[in-house]
């Protein structure tokens, strides 16, 4: 792979994210990784990310400068691009003059490998306050802006290269263009990781791990599930059964479907478990967040368990049990929740932070290294109805995280049944392309007085989140149409007894999360 190495900014994933739009399979990597490790891994280039440290502060997350040395292409960005500068001899300074945001940069000379034919002047994303004062031996200087003289540099014989700007976000004019330059002309590199490739590489893969035994597979009805299962069905077919739990906080219509059509279109044997019982028992009392989480997680692999136990029964064979369970869980919950790169553990996302330390089950997780719309691509490959594939995302704990404050059944009803209108009407108004979800959140332990009919009311407020994003690592509060929102508040108002107001959540991830909880 082409392996990102993190220094600790959020631009790690969205790198790899571009990296693969370029047609090059990416990972990530902490940068405390050593140069053993990194050789380790077979890199075929690297890309050192941005960070928010001073490279020359003591304590500045540093990379093992024998890495320097493994003849990998290396492309530094912002605080990679100040490392690369610094541990091959160049020179980092805090010069006073900092540089935030959208910024003129201009090329010296034609911009060799990396930009070159591009403009000479151009727009890039900057965001840094120290700078590269001067380039290491052998460095050529690419471009530079009106604060730095050295913007960008390259060493085509050590296929060296760095940006001090962000080509990986949208706002930098060339970005893209930057990364598959330094890819294909200078890691030499072909585009030739796709959906096909992963399907391939997978099923064999599943084949490998599971020979022929028995397989449960945990499906929500969201996307990733789904691929998830069809994936593995198409690996070893009969071999698998999906188990698709009802929980009690799945929303209105939602286990007809997976019952009906994900079925019909699939072919996949599917066991539907009824724990709504078990769950909200499990629930009552309970308004933490996290604490939340964990139950849920726990239950859903009890319940699995017991699938478990009952197809051996059932089977009356030599007593061998289902030993693997597929479960759809995606890079950026990995990520998340703090495996792999060393980063904060944010929430437990049910499928890996929260996880019985007891688990009985060996995980298949033939999605654990793609971006949701290497997901959905892989989905239509396999021929799940769009339907099903373009479904927004629908985080696995269900409602139990959209209601603050305890879960109980009355509080679920009140919930679906907002929630339903709000999905009704963006539906109607043709906007499901334009968001990337719209968690509808319930502030049940919140009360507001208003006035309905003649009467006065003292009821709860509904909150509408909807986002825009390209992989929910960020993500911006989407500017619905005010006729759409007046109509769902309208509705919901109306016809969900219990609701007397809908206000509209407007914060950006970070700082909000997408999820409330
Ligand atoms: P946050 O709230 O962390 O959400 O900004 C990012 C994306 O992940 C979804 N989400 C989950 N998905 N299990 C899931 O399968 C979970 O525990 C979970 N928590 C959040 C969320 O809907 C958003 O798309």
């Amino acid at each position: 792979p082409a392996l990102v190495v993190d220094f600790g900014a959020q631009y790690a994933q969205l790198i790899a994210r571009r990296v693969r739009e370029a047609g090059v399979y990416s990972e990530i990597v902490p940068h405390t990784a050593s140069a053993e490790e990194i050789a380790a891994r077979n890199p075929v280039a690297l890309i050192l990310s941005g960070g928010p440290s001073s490279v020359y502060e003591d304590g500045a997350p540093q990379l093992d400068p024998a890495v320097f040395e493994l003849g990998v292409p290396t492309l530094g960005i912002c605080y990679g691009f100040q490392v690369m500068a610094q541990t091959l001899g160049g020179e980092v300074a805090n010069t006073g003059l900092r540089e935030y945001g959208a910024t003129d940069a201009t090329l010296a000379g034609d911009g060799g490998t990396l930009l070159g034919g591009q403009p000479a002047d151009q727009n890039v994303w900057m965001s840094h306050g120290d700078q590269v004062a001067r380039a290491p031996e052998g460095f050529e200087v690419l471009a530079s802006t009106r604060a730095t003289g050295v913007a960008a540099f390259a060493d085509d014989e050590r296929r060296f290269y760095g940006v001090q700007w962000h080509p990986e976000v949208k706002h930098s004019d060339h970005g893209q263009q930057v990364i598959e330059n330094f890819l294909h002309k200078g890691a030499g590199l072909p585009a030739d990781w796709n959906s096909d490739n992963v399907i391939a590489e997978q099923v064999e893969r599943i084949r490998a791990q599971v020979g022929d035994a028995r397989v449960i597979s945990a499906l929500s009805g969201g996307v990733d599930s789904a691929v998830s299962t069809a994936l593995v069905h198409k690996a070893i077919g009969d071999q698998l059964t999906a188990v698709f739990v009802d929980h009690g906080l799945l929303r209105k219509g939602e286990r007809e479907q997976v019952e009906q059509d994900y079925v019909a279109s699939t072919g996949v044997h599917l066991i539907t478990v009824d724990a709504v019982d078990t769950f909200l028992g499990h629930l009552q009392g309970v308004t933490d967040p996290e604490e939340k989480r964990k139950i849920i997680g726990r239950e859903f692999i009890r319940a699995f368990e017991k699938v478990q136990r009952e197809l051996v029964a059932e089977a009356k064979s030599d007593g061998e049990k289902v030993r693997f369970l597929v479960q759809g869980t995606l890079y950026p919950d990995v990520v998340e929740s703090g495996g792999g790169t060393g980063t904060a553990n944010i929430k437990s996302h049910h499928n890996v932070g929260g996880l019985p330390d007891d688990l009985d089950f060996e995980l298949i997780e033939p999605l654990r290294t793609l971006f949701k719309d290497e997901v959905r691509a892989i989905g239509r490959e396999l021929g799940i109805p769009e339907a099903i594939v373009g479904r927004q995302p629908f985080p696995g704990p269900g409602l139990g995280i959209r209601i603050i404050g305890e879960v109980t059944r009355d509080r679920l009803e009140v919930l679906r049944e907002a929630d339903a209108i709000a999905r009704e009407e963006l539906t109607r108004a043709g906007l499901d392309g334009e968001i990337w979800q719209c968690p509808v959140v319930l502030l049940a332990d919140v009360r507001s007085v208003g006035v309905q009919g003649d009467g006065r009311t003292y009821g709860h407020p509904i909150v509408l989140r909807p986002v825009s994003s390209e992989d929910a690592m960020t993500a911006d509060w989407t500017r619905l149409p005010y006729d759409v929102l007046s109509k769902i508040s309208n509705r919901i108002t109306n016809e969900v007894r219990e609701v007397n107001r809908v206000v509209l959540d407007v914060t950006s991830k970070p700082p909000g999360t997408i999820e409330w909880e």
